[in-house]
């Protein structure tokens, strides 16, 4: 099996290797290709790479190269973890949408459209040069922002899956919590990318107990310390809204805050200034504690675990099944409330795990084209969303709200123009004024002028 890892010169990259050295009996990975265009840090993070792998005794072979065209020829998966303009093109994005009182963000907001612009058409080229190369590759797609990149790649006949850390990270809170293994924790996660809902949390399996109430009752003050939301509003709601929920819920407060302190692109310019003086050192041969500062927790297991379920059949190995690992203990293949077998009309030895999918009537308030980020089963044909209880007013608003504005978004990526970088912000749930959409415009064009072709 051969995986190309697109960005793979990003500070990122050891959690991923971390993960697959790990987790070698579930993706049995034989040659792993780290592609980026920054020579140097790919030089440094490509050495540590391979000490990783060295240390835990993984036969993988890892390579680097800054030739796209090469690094993802023959490659089964090619995994997107991109960032177009790097922090620098972030620092932007979280700075200009606070002159108007909007949140400054990466993913979300005017920020976040400001990405899209600059990302959609870079990732499409990407897209097409895999296929061009091996039509049968699947993409997983790390590159932010998640929804709307994974949407352009679905619309444009691309074979791919969009992941996002966020449910996996809720699954192994909970499962903390809760004293039970993750594999045990099954989330009903609803909502888009990084604007989702956890309705409920299932322990054995989807129709296993709710024991969301439980867990807010025993746990909550801690799940809404984590949040920087108040413990009575995630009580009220009775649900646990994820943190880019707050950019929403606490708008006013969430600026309040931002004009106080250095931008998040700025502390991890820093951070990652010095994790790469730490690669470079020959003696080091695991993944720096330096690095769980950093917002990634855990997307190395969403990564090894869709893989393998997109690839099951594909090669020899284990194909996603639960394998034991070596100590006899059953690996923890779950995901995001995953790593369900058989039952509920699925396949036998199909996973469910969390991603960023068609939407195709799963939430009928939305277009079949939208998507969406909620449990799927996951086979070697893709995601395929499991049904999903009718989301309530309270949330489907915001869902199909920012829906919206994601297809706007997509539009304003792919053709380009003023007035249509202009509607997409109207329609924008954190912008929606015409004066702040007029402002925003002209800052997001005049800060991204070098990104877009059209401007
Ligand atoms: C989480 C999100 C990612 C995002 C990251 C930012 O992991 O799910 O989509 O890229 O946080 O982390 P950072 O350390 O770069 O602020
Ligand atoms: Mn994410």
């Amino acid at each position: 099996m051969k995986l190309a890892v697109v960005g793979g010169g990003s500070t990122y990259t050891p959690e991923l290797i971390d993960g697959f050295a790990r987790l070698r009996d579930t993706l049995p990975i034989e040659e792993l290709v780290l592609v980026d265009p920054a020579a140097d840090r790919l030089g440094l993070v490509g050495g540590l790479a391979r000490r990783i792998f060295a240390k835990q005794g993984h036969p993988g072979r890892i390579t680097t190269t800054d030739d796209l065209d090469a690094g993802v020829d023959g490659a089964d998966a090619v995994l997107l973890q991109l960032r177009v303009g790097g922090q620098a093109a972030r620092d932007q994005d979280e700075t200009w949408p606070l002159t108007c009182g909007c949140v400054g963000q990466e993913t979300t907001g005017a920020g976040g459209l400001a990405k899209a612009l600059r990302t959609v058409p870079v990732v499409l080229d990407i897209a097409e040069r895999v296929r061009r190369s091996n039509p049968d590759a699947w993409i997983i797609d790390f590159t932010n922002p998640v929804g709307i990149v994974t949407r352009a790649l679905l619309q444009a006949g691309h074979k791919a899956v969009g992941l996002c850390n966020v449910a996996i990270g809720f699954q192994r809170k909970f499962a903390g919590h809760l004293g039970v293994s993750p594999s045990e924790v099954h989330l009903e996660h609803v909502g888009l990318n990084h604007l989702t809902w956890e309705r409920a949390v299932r322990i054995g399996g989807p129709g296993g107990e709710d024991v969301l109430p439980k867990l807010l009752a025993e746990h909550g003050a801690a799940i809404a310390d984590d949040l920087h939301m108040p413990r009575a509003v995630i009580e009220r709601l009775g649900v646990v809204p994820s943190y880019y929920l707050r950019y929403y819920y606490a708008h006013d407060e969430v600026v309040r805050e931002l004009r106080t302190k250095p931008s998040r692109a700025s502390e991890v310019a820093a951070m990652e200034k010095q994790l790469l003086e730490m690669y470079g050192d020959p003696a080091l041969d695991e993944k720096p504690a330096l690095l769980a500062k950093r917002g990634g927790a855990y997307y190395s297991e969403a990564a090894v675990d869709l893989a393998a379920s997109l690839l099951a059949g594909a090669d020899s190995g284990s194909g996603g099944a639960s394998v034991e690992d070596g100590g006899g203990r059953r690996a923890d293949s779950g995901s995001g409330g995953a790593s369900v077998e058989g039952g509920g009309g699925r396949r036998a030895g199909s996973k469910v795990q969390v991603v960023n999918t068609r939407n195709g009537g799963t939430l009928p308030f939305l277009p079949d084209d939208a998507v969406i980020e909620v449990q799927a089963e996951i086979t070697a044909e893709g995601a395929r969303p499991l049904p999903v209880a009718p989301v309530e007013p309270l949330y489907a608003g915001l869902i199909a709200h920012a829906t919206a504005y994601e297809d706007l978004a997509l539009d304003a990526a792919l053709r380009g123009g003023r007035d249509r970088v202009y509607d997409a912000l109207l329609a924008n749930p954190l912008v929606g004024q015409f004066a702040y959409a007029e402002k925003l415009t002209d800052e997001l064009i005049a800060h991204n002028r070098e990104h877009l072709a059209w401007a």
